[in-house]
């Protein structure tokens, strides 16, 4: 059974798992998807109360048509395994994806693929789960065409900087670690390669790709410069660890008033033209058919978010 297809995410709001208090306001936040966080957010010793929380969490409250995620602790923890298991049992039909972090190989994945088919059979689940792979290692990077190739679950690759940052020992250049000051210790994206390689892989697969949060919540203007930068790489989305991230991160990834204007122009004018083959000329630039293809998925994105109408 495929897993059913993951909308398009803009913005992933990333909340403490062992903080209940905080659940309901990512709840109500803006952002597209919530994600419950068992990993880093949350310290070893309440990990396990961590996992009954969001367990709790899930089947309380009322998500509606707010996306779900869980991301479990990676594999090589004691905490992995157990999350997994009782997250999938507990609530696994009432969650869109699953995130793995440290994604290091395609083994990682066929074994939480196994893992969640049986548990999926033994609690009769009428839905096959999602996966997010994180890419955040130098091994999962090394290995990324074949882990994004490992399933049919895995819906998206995000990228996790600061974890990348200490795999490949690239030093702190800020205080969180988490994309703030790059610019002033590389000339131009210093997160360049890394980013594109895993977006590439993401995309021959059919996945989206999101980009790692940013760690200084106070900057909007930053923020919005690492957004931008990441969407025209080829990104979908962004993490978010505050909700005063949201706004900023649903903007730059929506697609602007100015763009829609012209894919839809493009779209009408190539049409009428009978020119659906070939090349135009539209306001005396080139159009041919790789700048119909930007236009279908800009109009498809702008339709889903309802900005234009469906038909
Ligand atoms: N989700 C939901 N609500 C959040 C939130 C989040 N990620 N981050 C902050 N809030 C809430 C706070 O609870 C607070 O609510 P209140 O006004 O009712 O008290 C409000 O937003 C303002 O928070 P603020 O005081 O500005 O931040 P803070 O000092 O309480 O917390 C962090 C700062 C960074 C610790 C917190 O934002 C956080 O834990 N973020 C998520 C971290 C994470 O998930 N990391 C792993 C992914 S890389
Ligand atoms: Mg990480």
């Amino acid at each position: 059974m495929k897993p059913a297809p993951l909308k398009p995410i803009r913005s992933v709001l990333s909340v403490p798992g062992n903080r209940a208090e905080m659940h309901e306001k990512a709840r109500c936040s803006a952002a597209d998807m919530v994600m419950l966080d068992l990993e880093d957010s949350v310290p070893p010793e309440e990990k396990k109360q961590a996992r009954q929380t969001v367990v709790r969490t899930i089947s309380d409250l009322a998500w509606k048509d707010k996306a779900l995620a869980v991301r479990i602790n990676a594999l090589d923890t004691p905490f992995g395994y157990k999350d997994a298991v009782e997250v999938a049992e507990a609530v696994g039909d009432k969650l869109d994806l699953l995130v793995l972090p440290k994604t290091n190989t395609p083994g990682d994945i066929h074994f939480l693929d196994r893992l969640l088919s049986g548990i999926e059979l033994a609690c009769g689940h009428k839905f096959v789960l999602n996966i997010e792979a994180a890419i955040e290692t130098a091994a999962g990077l090394n290995q990324v065409s074949a882990i994004a190739a490992a399933s049919q679950r895995l819906a998206s690759l995000s990228f996790g900087v600061a974890d990348y940052t200490a795999s490949v020992g690239a030093g702190l250049a800020s205080v969180s670690g988490h994309g703030e000051n790059d610019a002033h210790v590389y000339p131009g994206h210093r997160w360049h390669f890394p980013l594109s390689r895993m977006i590439m892989a993401a995309k021959a697969n059919g996945c989206f790709a999101v980009d790692a949060p940013f760690g200084n919540f106070k900057d909007s203007e930053g923020l919005k410069a690492s957004a931008t930068m990441a969407k025209a790489l080829g990104c979908d989305g962004k993490w978010a660890i505050h909700p005063a991230q949201i706004d900023t991160i649903n903007q730059v990834f929506s697609p602007t008033p100015e763009e829609i204007e012209r894919a839809l122009k493009i779209l009408k004018t190539a049409k009428e033209a009978g020119h659906t083959r070939g090349a135009v000329a539209i306001d005396g630039k080139m159009v041919d058919q790789a700048t119909i293809r930007l236009a279908r998925r800009v109009r498809d994105h702008a339709r889903h978010l309802g900005l234009v109408a469906a038909q």
